[in-house]
């Protein structure tokens, strides 16, 4: 069963008073993912990765077309879909117990509940020792860690993540895919990853969804065969190599062809 479905989605931002022109930024965008399947967005820088993402949270209407999560037509952000963004989200007053215990605090849950769900999510990141700890004392792979605590604990069955672990250095890159991956094996959350990394989204994906330079649209999806549970060494299959080399050939070929048309 699909949970959540994208049909004919256009997003058309009106232009400005200093860009007249409106960009239209998707165009009959059509996505079908099931239930607890690990999907990443592949595409080049602008073609509207983010946008889909949005749209599906619901930060941003379609200006045609429909989003239905669980059949029923997004309306805006709800507590079923929990988004991680590319830079870490945390409050810089708050330690690392109060950031995570933020969300079921605000649901009502006693007081001892979220001292230990707070703990359990702190460990499962990592993060457990410096749980005291502000987030300015933290690493900036330790702060996203802390911001997927924050999410997890509020235990959503749909994780959006917009390039979550682009502005880390690969080694802690690496580290926080497996991280994911293992989160992933254990609680199979629906998962929507934006990504313009070609083995970041082999690494993690089900399947991987392929969209042009823009107007965004899905030019055509694979679905990765590789066994789980996977780690980085995947990346040495001869099936990983071949993937990647057709999907860098799909992606080059489209950018060589609008940079022709343009
Ligand atoms: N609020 C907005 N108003 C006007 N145009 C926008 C707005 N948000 C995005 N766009 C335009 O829509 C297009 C898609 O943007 P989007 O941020 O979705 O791309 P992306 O694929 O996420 O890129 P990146 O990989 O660089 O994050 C771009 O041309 C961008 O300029
Ligand atoms: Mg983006």
């Amino acid at each position: 069963m699909p949970n959540i479905t994208v049909r004919g989605a256009e997003v058309k931002f009106p232009g400005t008073k200093k860009h007249s022109e409106p960009v239209l930024a998707l165009s009959d965008v059509n996505l079908s993912i099931p239930d607890q399947q690990f999907v990443c967005l592949l595409g080049p820088s602008g073609c509207g990765k983010s946008t889909l993402l949005n749209l599906i949270a619901g930060f941003l209407e379609p200006t045609d077309g429909e989003v239905l999560v669980d059949d029923e037509p997004v309306a805006g952000p709800g507590p079923e879909r929990g988004v991680v963004f590319q830079s870490a989200n945390v409050f810089p007053w708050l330690t690392c117990a109060q950031n995570v215990a933020f969300g079921p605090k605000l649901r009502g849950k006693s007081k001892a509940e979220v001292a230990e769900q707070v703990d359990h999510y702190l460990e499962r990141v990592g993060l457990l020792p410096f749980k005291d700890r502000l987030p300015m004392e933290l690493s900036g792979g330790m702060r996203q860690r802390l911001s997927l605590a924050r999410v997890l604990i509020n235990d959503p069955p749909i994780l959006l993540m917009d390039e979550p672990f682009g502005a880390l250095d690969a080694q802690t890159r690496i580290i926080m895919q497996e991280l994911l991956l293992e989160l992933w094996e254990r609680d199979r959350k629906t998962v929507i990853f934006v990504t313009h990394d070609i083995d970041e989204a082999l690494l993690l994906a089900d399947r991987v969804y392929v969209m042009s330079t823009r107007p965004g649209r899905i030019l055509d999806h694979v679905d990765v065969p590789l066994a789980r549970p996977r780690n980085y060494q995947v990346s040495n299959d001869k099936a990983f190599r071949d993937l990647r080399q057709s999907l860098f050939e799909q992606l080059h070929d489209d950018a060589a062809h609008s940079a022709n048309v343009a």
